[in-house]
C-alpha cells in the first residue's frame, strides 16, 4: 500500500506496541500511516489456548529490533527523520511491557527524540485517525478484544478519556476463544466462530443476553454466563450423543455477544448525546458486529467508524498514533525513569513527565557519541 500524500510539517512519530503478544511498530505522519510492521507470536501460544505472558516477552525480546528496522525501511525514513518515540505503558502484561518501554527509553535517549508513554486504549481509539482522519469530538468509543471490553467518551484523546461501563468478568473475545475452546476451533478464536457463523442461524438457539435486565447496570458487560450457558448446551448433546450443530452454536453465541455490545454502545451515545461511535480491538473484525453495529447506528442517527480488521487487533501504528496526536498538541514528553504499568489506569491516555510542556533533556555530547554512525546515519 502507498502512502497517502501527508504534510510534511506534520509530526513524525515511531510508535513501539508490545503489550501482549503482538511486537507492533508503526510510523506514521500527523494522521497519515507510513508503516505498520508486526511480529506475532501467537502460534507460540496456540498449544496453550492463551497467551502464556514469559513466552510473549522473550518473542518481543527477539522481534524488536528487526521489526523496528522492518518498519523504518517500509516508512521509507531514518530514525534521524523522526519527531518522538511513543510506546505503550500500559494496561498489559508487566514483562511484555517492559520490553517495548525499555527499547523506546533506549531508541528515544539514543536519538535524542522526546518519549511518550502512552495508554493502550486510548490508542486503540486513535488509531482510527489513520482511517477515517481526526477524531470528532466527543467520540464514543467501544473497545473489544481478547483483554477488555470497555465503552469509552473521549473529549479529547489527548487528554479526556472517561469511563463509562466495562465487562465485570471475561472480556469480549476471551468469550471467543473460551467458546472456541469447547468446540475444538482452536486459538484465537474469534476469527473462526466469525466465519462458521456465516453460515449458522443466529436465531437457532437463543443464549442469555448478559446485563440486560431493568435494574443491571446500562453500559457493564458480562460475558460468564453466556460462556456458561453456551458450554453447558454443547455438553448436553454430546452426552445426548448427538453432533454438535458448530454453525449454529457459533451464530447463535455470535448473535448475543454482539447484540449485548450494540446495544449498549447505541443507548451510551444517545444517552450521553453524542453521534459519533468508534469501535476498535480485535473483536471489531468481527463481521457480524459490523454490521450490526452499522445497522443499529443508522436507525439512530449515529455515524459509525470501525477501522479496517489489520488496524483493530493491537498494532504499532495506534501508538504512533497517539504519539502523533500528543506531539501535535503539545503535550509533554515522558521523563526517562517512565516505567511499564500494567495497570495503567484508561483516564491516563499518556504517562507525562515532572515538567510538563517539556521533553525530556538530554546530554547531546552524549547522545551523539552513543547513537551515531555506530548506530544509524
Ligand atoms: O486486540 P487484540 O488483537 O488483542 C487483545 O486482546 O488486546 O484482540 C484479540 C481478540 C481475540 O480474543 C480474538 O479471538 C478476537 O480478538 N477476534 C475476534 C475476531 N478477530 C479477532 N473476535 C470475533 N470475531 C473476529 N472476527
Ligand atoms: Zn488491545
Amino acid at each position: 500500500m502507498a502512502p497517502m500524500a501527508s504534510r510534511t510539517d506534520e509530526p513524525l512519530v515511531l510508535g513501539i506496541e508490545t503489550s501482549c503478544d503482538e511486537t507492533g511498530v508503526g510510523i506514521v505522519r500527523g494522521t497519515t500511516l507510513l508503516a505498520d510492521a508486526i511480529a506475532s507470536s501467537v502460534d507460540e501460544h496456540a498449544r496453550f489456548g492463551g497467551v502464556v505472558p514469559e513466552v510473549a516477552s522473550r518473542a518481543h525480546l527477539e522481534a524488536m529490533v528487526p521489526t523496528i528496522e522492518r518498519a523504518l525501511k517500509e516508512a521509507g525514513v531514518t530514525a534521524r527523520d523522526l519527531d518522538g518515540i511513543s510506546v505503550t505503558a500500559g494496561p498489559g502484561l508487566a514483562g511484555a511491557l517492559l520490553v517495548g518501554v525499555s527499547a523506546a527509553k533506549a531508541y528515544a535517549y539514543a536519538l535524542g527524540k522526546p518519549l511518550y508513554g502512552v495508554n493502550h486504549l486510548a490508542s486503540h481509539i486513535c488509531v482510527d485517525q489513520l482511517e477515517h482522519g481526526k477524531l470528532p469530538e466527543p467520540t464514543m468509543a467501544l473497545l473489544v478484544s481478547g483483554g477488555h471490553s470497555s465503552l469509552l467518551l473521549s473529549s479529547d484523546i489527548t487528554s479526556d478519556v472517561r469511563p463509562m461501563g466495562a465487562t465485570i468478568d471475561d472480556a469480549a473475545g476471551e468469550a471467543f476463544d473460551k467458546i472456541a475452546r469447547v468446540l475444538n476451533l482452536g486459538f484465537p478464536g474469534g476469527p473462526v466462530i466469525d466465519r462458521y457463523a456465516r453460515e449458522g442461524d443466529p436465531n437457532a438457539i437463543t443464549f442469555p443476553r448478559g446485563l440486560t435486565g431493568p435494574r443491571d447496570p446500562a453500559y457493564d458487560f458480562s460475558f460468564s454466563g453466556l460462556k456458561t450457558s453456551v458450554a453447558r448446551w454443547i455438553e448436553a448433546k454430546r452426552n445426548a450423543g448427538e453432533d454438535v450443530p458448530v454453525r449454529d452454536v457459533s451464530a447463535s453465541f455470535q448473535e448475543a455477544v454482539v447484540d449485548v455490545l450494540t446495544r449498549k454502545a447505541v443507548r451510551a451515545c444517545k444517552d450521553e448525546g453524542v453521534d459519533h461511535l468508534m469501535i476498535g480491538g480485535g473483536v471489531a473484525a468481527n463481521s457480524r458486529l459490523r454490521a450490526l453495529a452499522q445497522e443499529r447506528c443508522e436507525a439512530a442517527g449515529i455515524r459509525l467508524r470501525v477501522p479496517r480488521p489489520k488496524l483493530c487487533t493491537d498494532n504499532g501504528a495506534m501508538v504512533a498514533a497517539l504519539g502523533a496526536e500528543m506531539v501535535a498538541r503539545n503535550r509533554s514528553a515522558s521523563d526517562w525513569d517512565l516505567s511499564a504499568d500494567s495497570s495503567l489506569p484508561v483516564t491516563d491516555p499518556h504517562v507525562p513527565g515532572q515538567n510538563p510542556g517539556h521533553a525530556p533533556t538530554h546530554d547531546h555530547d552524549h547522545v551523539h557519541e552513543i547513537s551515531k554512525d555506530n548506530l544509524y546515519s
